[in-house]
């Protein structure tokens, strides 16, 4: 089971967690059910990957106790009005079978329709309800971020594409600067050779552990949040392995050196993630 981080209003999240996107039901009430039998105790899906009904299944299949579990759904951007949340967690919730929701986030800011604030704002209503216990963005960038300040709600959580090529160190810092917890989806940087860079490989072989526990141990060390997916049970557990061996400073260093230049930032649910 991996460490936690305590959010503002009480809920424990974990450091570590499982991604659910691109699995279909059946896949991820596969997946669900053996990772939280592997240990993972956070699982993340969304509207817009159309799995909720399958990690549902997962989560019932698992037979742990709901409370130990921290669920994780974000909704699309048809919704962002105070009522349209509202109903799109009415919708997930029945979904997943849950009648709480422990961290709900906006899945795309989409700034040009200009309701990037109200999403929000239809989550902290659930919140002040009971209904989830932490508020999220996904993909907003600071400015967004600072709107939503302004407008007096500071999100528990940010999650955007994060990894050693693309560290977004403005971007953390501006989170570190409020309060808000980093979440770093794609943490392993899929399908951009993260895994097989010959840095990587050194410091995985001087730890003798895989490139991959590398890459989210240096997450987690710097107190951001990863959601890896794999549908492999020995990656599986693997990827949860990574909470008893430390990256020396020089090796965080040498990992920044990956940066690749920034991800390409897009506004739209058009895409999967
Ligand atoms: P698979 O599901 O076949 O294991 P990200 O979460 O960064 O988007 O990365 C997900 C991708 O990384 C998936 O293709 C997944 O494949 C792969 N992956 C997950 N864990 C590992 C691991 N420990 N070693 C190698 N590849 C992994």
């Amino acid at each position: 089971v991996a460490p936690t981080v305590q959010l503002r209003g009480g809920a424990h999240l974990p450091l570590l967690g499982l991604g659910t996107w691109p699995l279909d039901d059946d896949q991820a009430a596969e997946t669900v059910s053996l990772a939280i039998g592997t240990g993972y105790r956070l699982i993340d899906t969304a509207e817009n990957y159309r799995n909720e009904k399958g990690v549902g299944e997962g989560i019932r299949r698992s037979g742990i106790d709901r409370e130990e579990l921290f669920i994780t759904t974000k909704f699309n951007s048809e919704h962002h009005s105070v009522d349209g949340v509202r109903r799109a967690f009415e919708t997930s919730s029945r979904l997943l079978g849950l009648d709480y929701i422990d961290l709900l986030l906006v899945h795309w800011p989409n700034p040009e329709q200009g309701h990037h604030v109200e999403a929000v704002q239809g989550i902290a209503a659930l919140m002040e309800q009971g209904l989830v216990r932490a508020i999220g963005t996904s993909n907003y960038k600071p400015s967004h971020l600072q709107q939503v300040i302004d407008a007096g709600i500071v999100p528990d959580v940010n999650q955007i594409q994060l990894d050693p090529q693309r560290p977004r160190i403005e971007e953390r810092a501006f989170h570190n600067e409020h309060g808000i917890v980093t979440q770093s989806w794609s943490p392993l940087g899929q399908g951009s050779g993260l895994l097989d860079e010959p840095g990587v490989v050194a410091i995985a072989k001087a730890h003798g552990r895989t490139t991959a526990q590398v890459v989210l141990r240096w997450h987690v060390q710097q107190g951001m949040v990863a959601i890896p997916k794999s549908s492999h049970p020995e990656r599986l557990a693997q990827n949860l392995d990574i909470f008893d061996f430390e990256l020396s400073g020089a090796e965080l260093a040498q990992l920044y050196m990956l940066e690749s230049g920034e991800a390409e930032i897009v506004d739209s649910d058009q895409f999967g993630h």
